[in-house]
């Protein structure tokens, strides 16, 4: 199995950088290989929450340009055996297409168990690019009406581009901030508006947001680091029950 999974969200700032880690940092711990691909050109963000910024020295776009064999512009972490990262460019002067960035993950794909594919926010040309060489994804979401709306926009597309096995991720959830807005009735509300599955519900945890904005992965037990090792399992095709349920 290699299944590429695209992280995607319509609005920006709901956690899809953050999900990509947790997730793949969870599948490496369950013995799973993963390349994580960040595809947010000029806004890359994944080299520093796994604080290898210094250690990166090509990104997607010098494999594509052929400055460098697609391999090495793979970045093997010396903290987690088993995890992998490609770097988005630091600039936007070459925009990637979409079937020149699907040809490219093509040929990498097969090395791994998992690419995880980190897109930028928005339905533009950055989400078509990362979308391309997707089977599978998850949008991204917090559940208040701005997002919920980006969501719906996002899993619209993806049906446009015929990926049609895709999940919801209700992220920084906080029960009292929700029933303070209340903007919708529970969560079925919002799960049926988007009309996707729910595959996990991640906490807004200040724990999690300080370790990866301080540039390090490893952090060991948080609230929704349960959620990410429970969504790796759910993501993998086991039937656990979900970690948290708000
Ligand atoms: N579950 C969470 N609990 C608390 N804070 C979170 C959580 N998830 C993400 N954050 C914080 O929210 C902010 C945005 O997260 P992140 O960068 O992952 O979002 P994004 O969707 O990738 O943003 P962009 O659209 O700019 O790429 C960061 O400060 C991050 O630490
Ligand atoms: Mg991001």
């Amino acid at each position: 199995m290699n299944d590429v999974i695209v992280v995607a969200s319509g609005k920006g700032g709901t956690g899809k950088s953050t999900v990509c880690v947790g997730l793949s940092v969870a599948l490496v711990k369950q013995n799973k290989k993963v390349l994580l691909i960040d595809c947010d050109c000029g806004m890359r963000g994944l080299d520093l929450m796994l604080d290898v910024e210094e250690e990166i020295l090509f990104d997607c776009s010098d494999a594509i340009c052929g400055n460098c064999k697609p391999s090495d512009a793979v970045y093997r972490s010396k903290n987690l055996d088993g995890l992998f990262l490609m770097a988005a460019p630091f600039d936007t002067d070459n925009e990637i297409s979409p079937s020149v960035f699907k040809q490219l993950v093509n040929d990498l794909k097969n090395d791994y168990d998992y690419v995880i594919i980190d897109s930028p926010a928005g339905i533009g040309s950055g989400f078509a690019t990362a979308a391309a060489p997707s089977d599978r994804a998850l949008i991204v979401a917090n559940a208040e009406p701005t997002s919920i709306r980006g969501a719906v926009k996002i899993r619209t597309r993806l049906s446009g581009l015929e990926i049609d096995d895709i999940r919801l991720v209700i992220n920084k959830f906080d029960r009292k901030q929700f029933e303070q807005l209340g903007c919708y009735e529970d969560l079925d509300e919002i799960i049926d508006v988007v009309e996707v599955r729910l595959i996990a519900l991640v906490p807004f945890d200040v724990r999690l947001s300080a370790t990866l904005q301080n540039g390090c992965a490893g952090l060991n037990w948080s609230p929704a680091i349960t959620v990410f090792d429970c969504l790796a399992k759910r993501i993998d095709g086991i039937d656990v029950p979900l970690a948290f349920k708000g």
